[in-house]
């Protein structure tokens, strides 16, 4: 094993949208049995974007809170990576928007990462790797998780919606959570599972392949992690990617069964070593990029301080497909840091939707990627302050 300095996550912040759907109202207008959605797929509520709530203004509100809340600056970063799936663009990058709206400094890395639900990961993992390799020479990383999840109205994955983003500070000395770097286990197969052809803005997905792809994904990645780092500690608590609740718990019986354990020792094992991650999760929905995010943050904020220096998995999956697991540890005074975020604040604000305004801002869709540029923006030169007004950003 190389000798890395200590690399990973060091302040963690969200962005909701400002309306959730309660699931059981759309089960009932969708004529299905509540139950389905609540213990068979293990979902609450669906997150729904507003057409000033994209991946742009979300991805910007999280990492506008993170600087508030963390105490970095935007002058301390040297690379911006945005993953998404639902970018507003086909060629200028998500995190070109952001450099503008954050005022990063001008020498600075930006770029999108697109891979799915996998995006994020490629941005965090590639983020860890800068530093590691000497480029970062002292400045941190910001990796912004964001998008707006969107299947066809009345579809068997409509109540897997959500929409929201996760910013994440990447720096040396890490007080969240230290990564194991170089460490990772991985597994990549070309599969048509869930994907979105140009112009279409809901995804296709061909739903019950798609688990069976994840959990084939988890067994590579997973496998190939533990002949890499499958000797050290016990894994306290794994995070796992959340397309919704049960697809959790699923991955933690087909995980621990390689490990030669029986479903109900899984199952019993769940109620604590994975549950906890899911609370935000539930209340959001499918962020795709962000889910894994969603999952840590949700678990941080329920028991970083019982968790401090403990060891804890986290996987990844992107569909199409790539996945990764590894593993980090919780800092040793990771629990007043995420007092201090306060990481589930953003969701004081938000309110329920009926399903008929859900599904009205969902007709608007397709106006909103046919949107006018910002004024001044044909010239390459809109104002930050026309940008702030046309993306409708917190102040
Ligand atoms: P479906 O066909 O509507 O559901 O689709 P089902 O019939 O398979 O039922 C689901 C579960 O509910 C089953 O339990 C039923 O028994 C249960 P399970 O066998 O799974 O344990 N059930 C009930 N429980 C209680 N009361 C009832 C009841 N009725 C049934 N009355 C599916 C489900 C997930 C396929 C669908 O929602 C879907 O297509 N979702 C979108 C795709 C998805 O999320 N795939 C997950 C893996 S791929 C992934 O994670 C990548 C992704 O995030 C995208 C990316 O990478 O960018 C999606």
């Amino acid at each position: 094993r190389h000798d890395f300095p200590r690399i990973g996550i060091d302040a963690i912040a969200l962005a909701v949208p400002r309306r959730f759907v309660e699931l059981t109202e759309l089960a009932e207008a969708r004529g299905i049995a509540p139950s389905k959605y609540l213990t068979g797929l293990g979902t609450r509520r669906m997150a729904i974007a507003a057409p000033d709530e994209d991946p742009i203004t979300l991805g910007a509100n999280a990492a506008r809170r993170l600087f508030q809340r963390s105490g970095a600056s935007p002058a301390d970063i040297g690379l911006c990576v945005v993953g998404t799936e639902t970018a507003v663009d086909h060629a200028k990058p998500a995190a070109s928007f952001l450099h503008g709206l954050l005022g990063l400094p001008s020498a600075c890395r930006v770029f999108e990462a697109k891979h799915a639900c996998f995006g994020g990961t490629a941005g965090l993992l590639n983020a860890v790797d800068w530093i590691a390799s000497g480029s970062a020479r002292g400045r941190a990383a910001l990796v912004v998780c964001s998008d707006v999840a969107r299947y066809a109205l009345g579809s068997a994955g409509e109540p897997t919606q959500g929409a929201g983003a996760v910013a994440l500070l990447v720096r040396e000395r890490p007080r969240l959570v230290e990564i194991e770097v170089g460490q990772t286990g991985t597994y990549a197969r070309d599969v048509y599972d869930f994907w979105r052809p140009l112009h279409h803005k809901e995804a296709l997905v061909d739903g019950h392949y798609s688990v069976q792809c994840y959990l084939d994904a988890l067994a590579g990645a997973y496998g190939d992690w533990r002949r890499v780092a499958g000797d050290g500690d016990p894994l306290a608590r794994t995070c796992y990617h959340v397309p919704y609740g049960k697809m959790a718990r699923k991955a933690h019986r087909h995980r621990l069964a390689m490990d030669g354990l029986t479903e109900q020792a899984a199952d019993e094992s769940f109620a604590v070593e994975v549950e906890p991650s899911l609370d935000l999760p539930s209340r959001i929905g499918n962020i795709y990029t962000g889910s894994l995010y969603l999952a840590l943050a949700s678990l941080l904020n329920a028991e970083a301080r019982a968790l401090e220096g403990q060891r804890v998995g986290l996987f990844s999956y992107g569909s199409g497909c790539c996945a990764e697991f590894f593993a980090g540890r919780i800092g040793p005074e990771a629990g007043a840091l995420v007092a201090a975020l306060e990481i589930d604040a953003p969701l004081d604000g938000c309110r329920r939707a009926s399903v008929a305004e859900y599904e009205a801002l969902r007709q608007g869709d397709e106006a909103a990627d046919r949107r006018p540029a910002p004024e001044g923006a044909e010239r390459g030169g809109a104002s930050l302050d026309s940008r702030v007004v046309y993306l409708g950003l917190d102040s």
